[in-house]
């Protein structure tokens, strides 16, 4: 499968994020699993990218590895202009808090907390100040501005999605990452989510990449990149939900026939 010519268009904008020949294997001998072998990919600021393939493809693995919360085999990953295989602990742990964004499938937030502390909680363990305009501007954009006060416990699965994704949005990170952000949520409350996740990339500037095996999530996305057996092994620009589930097909028919 080639990849269409439009695949470049837009090459020549920075980029945020790049793997560069990255593997990852876990165990040793007989029992040794290559998750991610020589993948290298570009994320490009401004752009907003789905990574899909079949559970144990590899898809988790590289968002851990290029987000720096696992370390990896060989390769390089770079984040803006920093190498993470240069860093020690500490500096990976500032990059992380400093730098990016995190979405999870479980929303992570302190139940003891109000809305309001959950979105601003990692700036202040990190002793910084959130720009007013900024945070204004991201809870207006999930539509919180009247649920600031609330705990988690009386906001629904959707509502305590949009706090995890202000949250991940408050510093103003360089990217964001979301694996199966909308894994635990029903598909109304997901197109809510995916819909703000699109607006920080078209209307923010921001940079996300998110992991789904969700093909109308992945319809959200500037571009899919799907990976199978820890390669990736095409790459789809202005998806379509029906466009990513026949590409999914192709790829089933194509393991039963080899
Ligand atoms: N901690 C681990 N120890 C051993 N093998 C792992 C570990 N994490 C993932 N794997 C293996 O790596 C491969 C890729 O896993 P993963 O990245 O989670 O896939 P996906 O997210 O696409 O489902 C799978 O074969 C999985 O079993
Ligand atoms: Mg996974």
């Amino acid at each position: 499968m080639t990849t269409t010519p439009t695949a470049t268009a837009h090459r020549t904008t920075a980029v945020a994020a790049r793997a560069t020949e990255l593997s990852k294997v876990y165990g040793q001998g007989e029992t040794q699993v290559v998750a991610l072998d020589r993948v290298s990919v570009d994320f490009r600021q401004g752009e907003f990218t789905a990574i899909m393939g079949p559970s144990g493809s590899g898809k988790s693995t590289l968002m851990h590895c290029v987000a720096g919360l696992d370390s990896f085999s060989s390769g390089s990953v770079r984040i803006g202009e920093t190498e993470l295989g240069t860093l020690k602990d500490k500096q990976l742990t500032q990059l992380r808090r400093d730098k990016i964004g995190f979405i999870f499938q479980a929303f992570n937030l302190l139940p003891t907390l109000t809305a309001a502390e959950n979105i601003t909680l990692p700036m202040d363990i990190a002793g910084r100040k959130p720009d007013p305009e900024w945070l204004k501007t991201v809870i207006d954009m999930v539509g919180l501005s009247d649920r600031l006060s609330h705990r988690p416990a009386q906001l629904s699965g959707g509502q305590q999605q949009r706090v995890a994704v202000a949250r991940a949005l408050a510093s103003r990170p360089e990217i964001m990452f979301g694996d199966e952000p909308t894994g635990n949520l029903d598909s109304r409350s997901g197109a809510e989510v995916l819909g703000f996740l699109r607006n920080s990339v078209r209307e923010l500037g921001q940079t996300v990449v998110m992991v789904t095996h969700d093909p109308s999530a992945a319809s959200y996305a500037d571009r899919v990149i799907f990976l199978a057996d820890g390669r990736i092994v095409d790459e789809m620009l202005s998806p379509t939900a029906d466009g990513v589930l026949d590409r999914m097909k192709e790829f089933d028919s194509k393991g039963r026939t080899s």
